[in-house]
């Protein structure tokens, strides 16, 4: 049960406070500056490399294709959100790995994954070999006499789970998928949250790359697509316990079928359990999960049906920085998006109530995009990760990218807004939101400080924020207003004293590469960090001089297959 505790109590989701003030000042824990918070900040770089300030150093974890289980199965591809759970000894963790997606020949990009793959198993990938690609890893680390955090492979918790996995599935929508029974796997695994009581959440995203999207009235949606599976069988919040390797995930129906980004979790003693999420699309919504159960910390059984049974509402923002938060009900008034860019239900002329447009909740869930959009929730500019403050309670929102979106989300660069429930209720139906950093590359301080696309997010110990960018590949290091910010970065943002809101950069990623999922080792020693499709742009690069045009990393040598790989990063 040590883990439980340690989870209990300083890592996991936010144990909170019941009061806080309304968009009051940011707190900061009286805790010592997490060693990673002292460095120089970097200057933006379109370097082949992943770059840190001095006095830091990473090593690779593991990459893409390295065998680690007993049996001998490898790495996915694309690592993303890193769950870190503490274990029994000090000096180990287990770590639980999203792999998103398949980098293929997408609007122009080079055929990444296809070129990289023949070039290491020596002939062309099939669907079934991208289906055992995605998904997610369990993974034992352990720290070695150096210090450095290293795989230990064939260890019996090392497990994947991929897209052909079986999944059970709960919550009201449950009956309407796979027949009533499990249904084939997990993919799109985005973002996702380490729980309290020792689980982890991990979140489909861009489900509709891979099969049928579009929903019925009924909740009906068709098998087929690359995948050739059932379209509503995706698209959901998927909770797994990285100790129990012969466990099936579950798909938790009552958080809603959408992209799923990640879950942000808020878990107050004697309170309902809310899950804030964010669904990345532009025109997605900010959403929130409100439990009917109380939280009860260490009743682990009950935990884990708090996310069985619940409410879902999605955000209304008003332009004066008030909000609120509409429930997803059969009862609830239509009061449709007039914008004919978010699509909606069919909607009858006599339809008054969500009641008249579904034949049942679970359809709802199903088609909680555009039922979201018949009841008026705002169509924001791609919201990406949703944390709860861990001092706080407030909730972080990372609008990564707003162009083509007018009203408040019309900052082409991204921006993290700050979102406070009424009174700090978890329960409330109003909320109020103000901006805390904007991207753009004019921010005051020079070009040092400038960031666009803000994507993943993570607090340490004091309450500091630490960001990811994710700089879409037919800008990055393209479009010309777009060169000031060099290759995508992970970024220190302190949230009090004179440089609130002001990114500091802490690394710079590889070429055409996406840093997601950092999350600490226990004690903060340390940061895991996913590096993502390096070289999706243009491939592999094929001599030292074409630079910022492809990757060879982590190789570093010209020629060499770029390959996505979990890092650690520690002061030296
Ligand atoms: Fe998978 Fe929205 O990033
Ligand atoms: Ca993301
Ligand atoms: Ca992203």
């Amino acid at each position: 049960m040590r883990r439980r505790r340690f989870l209990e109590t300083l890592g996991a989701a936010a144990l909170l406070p019941g009061i806080e003030q309304v968009l009051g000042p940011l707190a900061r824990a009286d805790a010592p500056a997490s060693p990673f918070a002292r460095f120089t900040p970097i200057e933006p770089s379109d370097a082949d490399e992943l770059r840190l300030p001095s006095g830091f150093r990473y090593d690779v974890v593991l990459k893409w294709g390295d065998p680690f289980t007993a049996s001998g199965q490898p790495f996915g591809f694309n690592n993303d959100f890193i769950g870190v759970f503490a274990g029994e000894q000090a000096g180990e963790a287990v770590l639980v790995v999203n792999h998103e997606y398949i980098s293929t020949a997408y609007g122009g990009d080079a055929a990444l994954y296809e070129d990289t793959f023949r070039m290491l198993r020596g002939r062309a990938p099939t669907v079934d070999d991208y289906k055992a690609d995605v998904g997610f890893s369990v993974l034992r680390v352990r720290r070695d006499g150096g210090g450095v955090w290293r795989a230990v492979l064939r260890d019996p918790l090392n497990r994947r789970v991929d897209a052909r996995t079986p999944c059970l599935v709960d919550g009201p929508a449950a009956r309407l998928l796979g027949a009533g029974g499990p249904v084939e796997g997990t993919f799109a695994n985005c973002g996702g949250q380490v729980t309290p009581w020792g689980t982890a959440l991990s979140c489909e995203e861009n489900y509709q790359d891979c099969v049928p999207d579009l929903v019925d009235g009924e909740g009906r949606c068709v098998r087929g697509g690359l995948f050739n599976l059932p379209g509503a069988d995706y698209g959901w919040v998927v909770e797994i316990d990285p100790f129990d390797p012969g466990s099936a995930p579950v798909k938790h129906t009552a958080l809603g079928r959408f992209r799923h980004e990640n879950v942000g979790l808020r878990c107050v003693p004697g309170q309902p359990l809310t899950a804030y999420m964010g669904d990345d699309r532009t025109g997605g919504h900010v959403w929130k999960y409100v439990s009917h159960e109380p939280y009860v910390p260490g009743d682990r059984a009950h935990a884990r049906s708090l996310l069985s049974a619940g409410r879902l509402f999605v955000a209304r923002f008003h332009a004066d920085g008030r909000g609120e938060w509409r429930p997803l009900d059969l009862s609830t008034r239509l009061d449709p998006n007039l914008d004919p860019k978010d699509p909606k239900p069919f909607m009858p002329r006599w339809a008054r109530r969500l009641g008249d447009c579904y034949a049942s909740q679970a359809a709802v869930l199903i088609d909680a995009y555009q039922a979201a959009n018949a009841i008026g929730g705002s169509a924001c500019g791609r919201p990406e990760d949703v944390e709860v403050h861990p001092i706080d309670g407030s909730v972080f929102i990372a609008f990564t990218a707003a162009s083509a979106r007018p009203g408040p989300w019309d900052n082409p660069y991204g921006e993290v807004w700050r979102l406070s429930e009424r009174r700090g209720d978890v329960r409330a139906r109003e909320f109020t939101w103000a901006r805390f950093a904007v991207g753009g590359p004019y921010g005051p301080g020079g070009a040092g400080r400038v960031f666009a696309q803000p994507d993943n997010m993570l607090f340490d110990r004091r309450g500091d924020l630490w960001l990811t960018t994710d700089i879409s590949s037919h800008l990055i290091n393209a479009r010309e207003d777009y060169q000031v910010f060099r290759n995508a970065g992970l970024f220190h943002v302190p949230v009090t004293g004179p440089e609130r809101g002001q990114p500091r950069q802490f690394a710079s990623l590889p070429c055409e590469a996406e840093p997601t999922g950092p999350n600490w080792a226990p004690g903060e020693e340390a940061l895991f960090l996913s590096v993502q499709h390096p070289g999706e742009r243009h491939g592999v690069r094929s001599a030292a001089t074409v630079g910022p045009r492809g990757s060879n990393w982590p190789h570093g040598t010209p020629g060499a297959p770029p390959q996505p790989a979990v890092v650690v990063i520690r002061p030296t």
